[in-house]
């Protein structure tokens, strides 16, 4: 399966080689066990793992709950209710499946981010990248539906809102919005079809996780130096690479122990810290909740959304010249998608030569400066809209398109980058001087 030569998988046995000459499922588990990997990759390519254990336990725990929940609108409150009092382990098993998803999220960040700053989106890992933004979407649209699930106040007035925005698209938006949530406002009809969903989804996530995963064996992974391993025979290959048996494994498991003991420290002791009260009363469609805030994960997002009012000049202008079918509304919603889109274009949009972070001296300003952006993003998308929260979320949203489509198109025709080491080998062993061959 990979491009990097390795042994591979001889059956031994009478029954594995009829089995092998049928279905050769050993040696494809063989392969992808055994793959030669970057000897030199760092704790930021644990979190691969960590977004795996994140999908199984949400999937586990998600039949589980499912077995006790009820998506009634007359019933829902109370069956989680009932889960929480009644059931057998069933608050912790409700609060791993709620903590699980900002888990999975902070996973995904840091995930997406490691891909970043050490150019793991350019060629050829365009693919695994795409593939890696589809899954992202899918996580938040996941996320969303479930979160409308236990039927309290936010998760009410959240689907509310967000259904919304489908309506802010021209001539279609009205239709679509009444056929996403099945009549004309958020009722049982929306609460059957979003658990359906809910349940669907992370089976595509799943799907999508395997192409993913074939995707970058098919390229061999990145690695922090960003240079790629050496293709020309297996001898030099080994000097690049260890099996990902057992050493990567050993070293993921020992990232997952210790990320799991900070997990399961807020599960234990501060299970609702990152959700809102809220969400304890039951859903009433005649009480507005004051303030009706969206998950941490979604904020930067939201905050974009949110930055371009009718007050902001580009938003007039695009108005202006689509004779008012492009709104703030709509436009807020383009921003919003637009900045997904734009992350996703990133393989295309970088010009430079040299694929890691690490060696490019002005881009490293310009990246950190993103991820404060990011940050400052999710803190403003969880404030007011007036002054200063409301440029700020402009400033933010502008610098978050300013990066990928002028800043890293520019970045690559203008920087002097340093000198990459000439192989992994060569890295490997400036770090680790005394390690074995
Ligand atoms: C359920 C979600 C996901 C899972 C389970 C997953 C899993 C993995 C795994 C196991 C790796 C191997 C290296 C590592 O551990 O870091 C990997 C690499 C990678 N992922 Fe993901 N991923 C997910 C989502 C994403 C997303 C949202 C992106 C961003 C678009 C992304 C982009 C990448 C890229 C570019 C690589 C290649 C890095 C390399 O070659 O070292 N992934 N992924």
């Amino acid at each position: 399966m990979s491009g990097i030569p390795h042994d591979h998988y001889e059956p031994k046995s009478g029954f594995g080689k009829w089995l092998d000459k049928r279905l050769p499922v050993v040696g494809l588990l063989y392969d992808t066990l055994m793959i030669p990997t970057p000897k030199n990759l760092n704790w930021w390519w644990i979190w691969g793992i960590v977004l795996t254990f994140c999908l199984v336990m949400q999937i586990v725990t998600g039949i589980i709950l499912v077995m006790h929940y009820t998506p009634h609108v007359d019933m829902a409150f109370a069956s989680i209710e009932h889960i929480m009092r009644d059931v057998n382990g069933g608050h912790m098993l409700r609060y791993v499946h709620s903590n699980g998803a900002s888990l999975f999220f902070v996973a995904v960040y840091i995930h997406i981010f490691r891909g970043l700053f050490y150019g793991s989106y350019k060629a050829p890992r365009e693919v695994t990248w795409i593939i890696g933004m589809l899954i992202y979407l899918m996580m938040m649209a996941t996320g969303f539906l479930g979160y409308v699930l236990p039927w309290g106040q936010m998760s009410f007035w959240g689907a509310t809102v967000i259904t919304g925005l489908f309506g802010a698209i021209p001539f279609i938006g009205e239709g679509l919005q009444t056929w996403l949530l099945g009549g004309p406002a958020v009722d049982n009809a929306t609460l059957n079809r979003f658990f359906s969903l809910h349940y669907l989804l992370p089976f595509v996530i799943a799907a999508l996780v395997a192409v993913h995963i074939w995707a970058f064996h098919t390229t061999g992974n990145n690695n922090p130096t960003g240079v790629e391993v050496r293709r020309g025979s297996k001898e030099e290959a080994e000097k690049d690479t260890l099996p990902f048996w057992p050493y990567f494994v050993i070293k993921d498991l020992v990232g997952l122990g210790i990320v799991l003991i900070i997990f399961f420290a807020i599960v234990g002791f501060m299970p609702n810290y990152l959700g809102h009260p809220d969400n304890y009363i039951e859903a009433n469609p005649l009480a507005t909740p004051a303030h009706i805030v969206p998950e941490w994960y979604y904020l930067p997002f939201y905050a974009i959304l949110r930055a371009f009012t009718a007050d902001v000049w580009a938003v007039q202008a695009v108005s202006f010249l689509t004779g008012g079918i492009v709104d703030a509304k709509f436009f807020g919603v383009l921003a919003m998608f637009g900045a997904i889109f734009v992350m996703a274009l990133a393989p295309w949009l970088d010009t430079s030569s040299v694929r890691s972070g690490q060696y490019r001296p002005a881009f490293k300003w310009w990246f950190r400066l993103l991820v404060i952006d990011f940050i400052v993003l999710m803190w403003v998308g969880a404030r007011d809209t007036n002054f200063p929260h409301d440029w700020i979320s402009l400033i933010g949203a502008t610098y978050w398109f300013a990066y990928f489509l002028v800043i890293l198109p520019l970045l690559g025709l203008f920087e002097k980058p340093t000198t990459p080491p000439a192989t992994i080998e060569e890295d490997f062993k400036a770090h680790y001087p005394g390690a074995a061959e």
